[in-house]
């Protein structure tokens, strides 16, 4: 069985005092999740991280941050080292989200590196995957992926690979209110895990978690992570506010629970 695991994505979303004041409001809400039943992550921004990492101390909320850069240290003006986080106590960090990818020029070749560079940090990852409406329009859905897949895990092996959360979040459904249907989210959740098959073994493939993104909500969460496939949640919107958050987060462990 594979873990649930649902993380807030808030973007460039709240102060360091409005991060805190959101834990605060979150831990009595998810306190009776267990570790064995899911593990909640919040990303926030750069600056908002110390504060959180405070606030969630000693509770089940883990914190993890929203990019990390391939370099030890330098010359890299706006960027954000592993050492840096660290020292401010982050375990989890999103890597190539979509809105990196299409505002910042973050490649396939870029997440590699930054992967790389987060795993010999001891980082745990989750990388972001996934299709345009253009590309979903014109069938190409399953070679973008693919595309993604093997220039993003490029050089890793099954072991490590089978460690890593992936977040299939197709563009379209992204802030947008359009959800893929469950169906449509499991069949893509399927073809990702047969591509990792292919290429890192069915045993690797199995253990990865992958999980949705794009308009999660506390109604949908429950569907969705009941598919066999679809193995938690990377949330926006939903995530930024402590009660719809708390309500997604058991929704979702419903959900699994139907499985
Ligand atoms: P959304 O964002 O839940 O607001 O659609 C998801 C994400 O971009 O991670």
């Amino acid at each position: 069985m594979r873990k649930v695991i649902i993380a807030g994505n808030w973007k460039m979303n709240k102060t360091a005092s409005e991060g805190r004041a959101l834990v605060e409001a979150l831990k009595p809400l998810v306190a009776e999740v267990g570790p064995e039943c899911a593990e909640i992550v919040v990303c926030p921004p750069f600056t908002t991280l110390s504060a959180v990492v405070e606030a969630a101390r000693g509770s089940n909320i883990k914190v993890g941050a929203q990019n990390l850069h391939w370099a030890e240290s330098g010359a890299f003006t706006g960027e954000i080292s592993a050492a840096m986080l660290r020292e401010a106590g982050v375990e989890y960090v999103i890597l190539g989200h979509s809105e990196r990818r299409q505002y910042f020029g973050e490649t396939d070749a870029t997440v590699n590196a930054r992967l790389k560079a987060a795993l010999k940090a001891g980082f745990k990852v989750m990388v972001c995957i996934g299709e345009t409406l253009e590309e979903r329009e014109g069938n190409r859905t399953e070679e973008v992926l693919a595309r993604q897949l093997d220039g993003g895990l490029a050089d890793l092996d099954a072991v490590t690979v089978s460690g890593l959360v992936l977040a299939y979040e197709p563009v379209w459904a992204i802030g947008t209110g359009k959800t893929a249907t469950p169906e449509m989210a499991e069949a893509t959740h399927r073809f990702i895990r047969s591509h990792l098959a292919a290429r890192f073994g069915k045993e690797a493939a199995e253990q990865v978690r992958i999980q949705y993104g794009g308009s999660m909500k506390p109604e949908n969460a429950g569907e969705l992570v009941a598919q066999p496939d679809i193995d938690g949640g990377l949330i926006g919107g939903a995530a930024l506010k402590a009660d719809s958050f708390a309500t997604l987060i058991k929704n979702a462990i419903a959900g699994s629970r139907k499985k």
